[in-house]
């Protein structure tokens, strides 16, 4: 290749590697940003109503992004998703991205440690006309799994809280997930990018990187990573044999 050609393949990539970082992984607005935003990720009237209502009651804002959301509806319609398990409700906001990609009948398990969350939660399905649809639960959800089992098999899993016990979600989820039901992990960089970083220690970081690898390196799983917000790892589970 001519040295003229070979620099503007460099360019290209450039500016592909700078398109991906603003639309992909990062919040920066940017005319192609906007568009996807407002063509593909748009939240509806009741989804944006939960995102503003959870602040305007003072929970923190560690909500999944539109982008993010737009995936796991799209995840759940692509499974034909009945049974669903979230572990980390908050205020509701993803619960009701994934819902909208339920079947007509399905139902979503979500779980949540704190009360205040849960009660905002649950005044936001009703609000939404999901309470039918959404059950929260209240406690541990490490605790919790022994009674959840009773909801075998699920099509969907969606973990956003308690990182430090990823690798135990993960395994659960092999035991309880149907053949082609999907797990889908929140802040697969590990808040950033630290995954990356060797020289990071901290546990919840070394168990979200501890996860990424075992759910990459076994043979049960086909996976992958969408690069948008804090990353979500996804895993499609194989039929045995
Ligand atoms: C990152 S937020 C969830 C955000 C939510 N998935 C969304 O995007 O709208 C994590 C939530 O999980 C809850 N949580 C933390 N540890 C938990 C645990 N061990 N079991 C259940 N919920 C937990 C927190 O109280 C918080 O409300």
């Amino acid at each position: 290749m001519k040295p003229a050609a070979r620099l503007e393949v460099a360019g290209m990539r450039d500016k592909v590697a700078e398109i991906w970082e603003e639309v992909c992984v990062g919040s920066q607005a940017s005319p192609l940003a906007e568009y996807i935003q407002t063509t593909f990720t748009v939240e509806d009237e009741s989804l944006r109503w939960i995102r503003q209502e959870t602040a305007r009651k003072g929970l923190p804002s560690i909500h999944i992004q539109p982008q993010e959301g737009a995936f796991l509806r799209f995840l759940a319609a692509v499974v034909g998703a009945r049974t669903c398990l979230e572990v980390g409700t908050l205020g509701g906001y993803s619960a009701a991205w994934i819902a909208g990609g339920m079947a007509g009948d399905g139902k979503l398990h979500t779980v949540e440690v704190n009360l205040q969350h849960a009660e905002a939660a649950r005044e936001h399905f009703a609000h939404a006309g999901l309470s039918g649809r959404v059950e929260v639960h209240v406690g541990q959800a490490i605790d919790l799994l022994p009674a959840l089992a009773a909801n075998k098999p699920y099509d969907l899993i969606f973990l956003d809280a308690d990182k430090p016990n990823y690798p135990n979600y993960l395994a659960w989820a092999a035991d309880h997930l149907r053949p082609g039901g999907v797990l889908a992990a929140h802040n697969a960089f590990g808040y950033g990018g630290k995954v990356a970083d060797e020289s990071v220690t901290e546990l919840a970081v070394q168990r979200i990187r501890d996860f990424n690898a075992r759910l990459a390196e076994d043979g049960r799983w086909t996976t992958t990573i969408f690069p948008a917000g804090d990353g979500l790892a996804v895993g499609v589970l194989r039929a045995a044999g």
